[in-house]
């Protein structure tokens, strides 16, 4: 079983600085000739902070945009020009202003048509872009996720069939809010990542925090919990309030 490594920062912002300092990591620790970093963003209000401490980082020389290929490990299948799109968010906050190639800026093609055309069309990318034939799995450099209050990540909802997926890499999910037609990795894609960095921040996540992380296993009803069959580093990045609730025992492995 993966043990989470979980780490407390007094604020969501220095949370995302910390998820942005592991991307910079990610880029030490692999070789930089030619080798690319598959990096898959979530969206949410977490996802806002770390793309807040990437450009902090990236104003001062750090990030190595050109090595980076770039994806979303969910998507709600709306226009790009709706508040409610995840790469249109992060568009606008942060990836419009860079230097990035196009073809290094991989899109959920959401107007691709019905969501399950979407879905398939985003697997080919993966596949084509990782190099990735079927049935092996691709393994990111980093996926980054949120924690929704009813402990989804990505679109992976609790109670979905999609928990249970074990041969697609990108499915087509629905939420029980609005926007209800979601894209999202797979299970089996989010286990197979070198490296998981889920963020939470905020008091109205503390009771999901210790829920997923003290509770008995049921991935089913916890979707987060799938990650203790990750095959790579699990690492929660959480502020005082989301961990407020924690015991000692899930104490966390490092704070600053
Ligand atoms: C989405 C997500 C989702 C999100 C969580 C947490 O598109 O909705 O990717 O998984 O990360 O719902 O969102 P917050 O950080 O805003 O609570």
């Amino acid at each position: 079983m993966n043990v989470p490594e979980i780490a407390i920062a007094p604020d969501a912002r220095l949370v995302g600085s910390k998820a942005a300092n592991e991307l910079l990591r990610a880029a030490r620790e692999t070789p930089s000739r030619g080798d690319r970093l598959h990096v898959a963003f979530s969206g949410g209000s977490t996802a806002r902070y770390l793309l807040a401490a990437l450009e902090d980082k990236s104003n001062a020389g750090n990030v190595p945009w050109e090595r980076l290929d770039i994806y979303w490990s969910d998507e709600r299948c709306v226009p790009v020009e709706s508040a409610d799109s995840n790469h249109g968010a992060a568009l606008r906050q942060l990836l419009d202003r860079l230097p990035l190639a196009p073809e290094h800026l991989h899109k959920p093609p959401v107007e691709a048509g019905a969501p399950k055309t979407i879905a398939a069309s985003y697997e080919a990318t993966l596949r084509l872009v990782t190099g990735t034939s079927a049935p092996a799995i691709p393994r990111f450099d980093i996926v980054y996720l949120g924690l929704g209050l009813d402990a989804h990540i990505a679109s992976l909802f609790p109670g979905s069939k999609a928990l249970e997926n074990k041969d697609r890499l990108v499915l087509h999910t629905r939420a029980p809010v609005q926007p209800i037609e979601r894209i999202s990795f797979s299970p089996a894609v989010l286990l197979a990542a070198n490296r998981v960095v889920l963020l939470a921040c905020g008091q109205e996540k503390a009771a999901v925090v210790k829920e997923v992380l003290e509770s008995p296993p049921d991935p089913s009803r916890l979707p987060a919990q799938l990650l203790l069959s990750a095959r790579g580093r699990v690492l929660w990045f959480l502020d005082t309030a989301a961990a407020s609730l924690l015991s000692p025992r899930s104490a966390p492995l490092s704070t600053w």
